[in-house]
């Protein structure tokens, strides 16, 4: 670890040299990713929301040859397999737990009995409290500029994330709108001990996004996805003629079932694994505005770091 992080809770925690975690992403986050980011010193979580047990296992295995440095898993607990998936990671030997969607309660006690770190994500500063509350080792504290689900709660990193510093003692790791040093510096002077980045992450050479994705959020501006779904399950899409049509029913007050009638199955694996633009969900974060190539993890981690310090020197000169 680098002597200028070695005092940060969270590397201390995960054991990375550098307070960036890759937050765990359906459809992008494979052993690829992973291990990429591990190797260059932050935190890789699986995505194991669109595996099955039998694909997680392979992935673990595939990421365990990629890397020797410790990577962990993103466990979304509303699944019907979230049970299996947790009990492959465990056999596999993860002992780095990022559970989200649901309350972490249940899980938290198999995955300390087998002496695991355990982060959720919450978005809600009543939410991270129950985390800690629960036993968590840490929270993820998530705003709605964040691409993927999000909380109905609506609220911003910038005021989350302090809100969540007044009244929690684990370490807190900020999220939504993080993909840039000076956005990672901002998070650290709200309070927070870590970042968690997606969206950019998911727009690197080793994300199992389709390329057809990929170039959809370079190309894409910050005003170009919208928090859809919002009473049921929040999600943020980038536009397409998919989100406009959900975005369209639910204007007319569509009910329940005709929204997810018209959601239909697989929307999420054709848009961002297949490269479907048109029919596909495409899931991305507001900062997409601020995404305009597709570098590799390393190169990406390098930017991230220098630019930091430099937004560092240049409030210090302030
Ligand atoms: C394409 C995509 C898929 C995601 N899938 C998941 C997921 O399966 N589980 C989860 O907890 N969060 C998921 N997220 C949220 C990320 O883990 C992360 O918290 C979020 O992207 C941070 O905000 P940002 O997109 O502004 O960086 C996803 C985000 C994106 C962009």
């Amino acid at each position: 670890m680098t002597p200028a992080w070695n005092h940060n809770r969270i590397c201390s925690l995960l054991n990375i040299e550098f307070p960036v975690i890759q937050g765990g992403m359906v459809y992008n986050s494979g052993a690829r990713l992973v291990a990429a980011v591990a190797n260059s010193g932050g935190m890789g979580l699986l995505g194991s929301g669109s595996m099955r047990p039998d694909l997680l296992r392979d992935q673990i295995r595939k990421a365990k040859t990629l890397t020797e440095k410790p990577f962990g898993i993103n466990l979304p607990l509303l699944y019907s397999n979230s049970p299996e998936n947790m009990k492959v990671a465990l056999e596999e030997g993860i002992r780095v737990f990022f559970t989200s969607a649901g309350s972490p309660k249940r899980a938290i006690a198999p995955l300390k009995k087998a002496g695991c770190v355990v982060v959720h994500v919450a978005a809600s500063a009543a939410l991270a409290k129950k985390c800690e509350d629960a036993g968590c080792d840490a929270v993820v504290v998530e705003g709605f500029e964040a691409g993927g689900h999000n909380g109905r709660e609506e609220l911003t990193t910038m005021v989350l994330v302090p809100e969540c510093v007044q009244s929690l003692k684990i370490p807190i790791i900020a999220a939504g709108g993080i993909a840039c040093g000076k956005q990672m510096l901002a998070a650290m002077a709200l309070g927070a001990d870590a970042v968690q980045i997606g969206s950019r992450f998911a727009i690197t050479q080793e994300s199992s996004g389709h390329d057809n994705y990929k170039k959809a959020v370079v190309e894409a501006g910050s005003q170009d996805t919208h928090l859809v779904l919002k009473k049921h399950v929040p999600v943020r899409l980038l536009q397409n003629s998919f989100r406009d049509e959900i975005m369209e029913l639910e204007n007319r007050g569509a009910s329940r079932e005709k929204l997810f009638e018209a959601l239909g199955t697989g929307r999420a694996r054709a848009g961002m694994l297949h490269g479907d633009l048109k029919k596909g969900e495409l899931e991305i974060g507001q900062v997409a505005g601020l995404i305009n190539d597709v570098p590799t993890v390393a190169e990406f981690m390098t930017r991230l770091l220098a630019e930091y310090e430099l937004a560092k020197a240049g409030l210090c000169k302030l």
